[in-house]
């Protein structure tokens, strides 16, 4: 995929010029905020932020803020899901996790700054023209990223630990561990484009919640017939931790067809837009056999 190799790069650039400098008595959590943001990742959800945007004839530069502030918040999660109170993991993104290299407090820390430094990278560029959607967006992701959304979705995961799976608390559990920040991406994506009707928003929700729980069943088949040098995180991590996921309550065919059956969904939900679909379709499609 061409196209969004250009994307990464474009997202990857303003992402480091929103870091701070570590050039100051706070270098340690400076640095650690830079170690995990620049350690590369898919940047699927800045990616759907552009995407939805261009599909409703959005500017690049008026999403780019919004689409790193959820980088931002993702990577945040992700440092503290490798946590020894939470998963346990020693490595993330092909490197050692951000505790096994700044130690626990520092990578607590860095995970904090980069959920703060989120808030304000939505508003960097405000303007008379643009106020309104950024505070809308502002409010999306925090109420997406937070106790009803990709936190209840944690809570939920480590409490669910060493209990038999339940299919209803399964769904509930990945829908907001992780739905929720790929759903706030897809929608910030519409209104930082302006594209407020309701037909567009139901759409991009659709299509953001049936991706985003496809999105973790894949994440959890991973877990299973992966390596850990392909996926550059701990494969087995799971059964370790004894997690309740999709794979151990139906195994990994079950669970494929399960995947594409989401992701047809997914692409139809593409059907409310007049601008140019086969971007976003193409990503669903690939998100559902992809290797890491
Ligand atoms: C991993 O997310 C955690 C989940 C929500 C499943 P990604 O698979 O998007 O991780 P990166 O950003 O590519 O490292
Ligand atoms: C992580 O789910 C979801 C969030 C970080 C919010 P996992 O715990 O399955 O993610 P990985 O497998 O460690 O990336
Ligand atoms: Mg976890
Ligand atoms: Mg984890
Ligand atoms: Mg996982």
């Amino acid at each position: 995929m061409k196209l969004s190799s250009n994307d990464v790069k474009l997202i990857e650039q303003a992402l480091d010029g929103y870091l701070p400098s570590g050039d100051c008595l706070e270098k340690s959590v400076a640095d650690s905020m830079r170690y995990s943001l620049m350690a590369g990742g898919k940047r699927i959800r800045p990616r759907l932020v552009l995407e939805f945007s261009r599909i409703n004839g959005g500017a690049d530069g008026e999403a780019l803020p919004v689409a790193c502030a959820l980088e931002m918040i993702h990577t945040y999660s992700l440092i503290h899901d490798d946590l020894p109170c939470m998963d346990d993991d020693d490595i993330r993104r092909g490197r050692p996790s951000n505790h096994k290299r700044f130690g626990e407090s520092v990578a607590l820390l860095a995970g904090d700054a980069l959920l703060t430094l989120a808030f304000k990278t939505v508003f960097d560029g405000l303007n008379s023209q643009n106020a309104v959607k950024r505070a809308k967006c502002a409010e999306l992701i925090a109420e997406y990223s937070g106790a009803h959304g990709m936190i209840g979705g944690q809570i939920i995961d480590l409490e669910s630990e060493g209990k038999p799976p339940k299919l209803e608390r399964l769904e509930i559990m990945d829908k907001k561990k992780t739905g929720c920040l790929i759903k706030a991406a897809c929608l910030a994506g519409c209104i930082s484009a302006g594209a407020y009707d309701s037909k567009k928003l139901d759409a991009a929700e659709n299509y953001g919640e049936s991706i985003g729980l496809a999105f973790q069943i894949v994440d959890d088949i991973l877990d299973v017939v992966s390596t850990t040098d392909e996926l550059g995180k701990p494969v087995g991590s799971d059964k370790t931790q004894e997690k309740a996921t999709y794979v151990s309550l139906m195994g990994v065919n079950k669970c494929r067809e399960l995947v594409d059956e989401l992701t047809k969904r997914a692409v139809k939900s593409l059907e409310a837009f007049d601008g140019e679909k086969g971007r976003l379709e193409e990503l669903a499609l690939s998100l559902a056999v992809r290797s890491k």
